[in-house]
């Protein structure tokens, strides 16, 4: 929860995006291995190219939420995402950070 005595967001939105990549014998998998890479530099270049200069898009490392990968978690809101397509990015892109609103069918559950 945020204190009014915190600074004002230097980023409106931050997105995180899971990169960690295992090798391929690895039984958990990895987000890097199911594709998150170049799902990542789609949004990273969608939202520059829209100049949303107040979103970021980070690389991440393990996220520890393995199972549901690839994953992006988005701040302030806490908001988790389990995405395999372009389609899947660019619904995130519109309705959450575009228009505030959450694509429900793509959210990790709470666990
Ligand atoms: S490898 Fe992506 S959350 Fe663990």
């Amino acid at each position: 929860m945020r204190s009014p005595d915190d600074p004002a967001l230097f980023f409106r939105l931050h997105v995180f995006i899971c990169t960690n990549r295992r090798p391929d014998d690895n039984k958990r998998g990895s987000c890097a291995g199911r594709g998150s890479e170049v799902l990542r530099e789609h949004l990273k270049d969608a939202t520059k190219s829209m100049g949303l200069g107040d979103i970021r898009i980070n690389s991440a490392g393990c996220l520890d939420r393995c199972g549901h990968g690839p994953v992006m978690v988005i701040y302030p809101e806490g908001v988790w995402y389990s995405f395999h397509t372009i389609a899947d990015i660019d619904e995130i892109l519109d309705t959450h950070i575009v228009k505030g609103g959450r694509v429900a069918r793509l959210m990790v559950d709470q666990d």
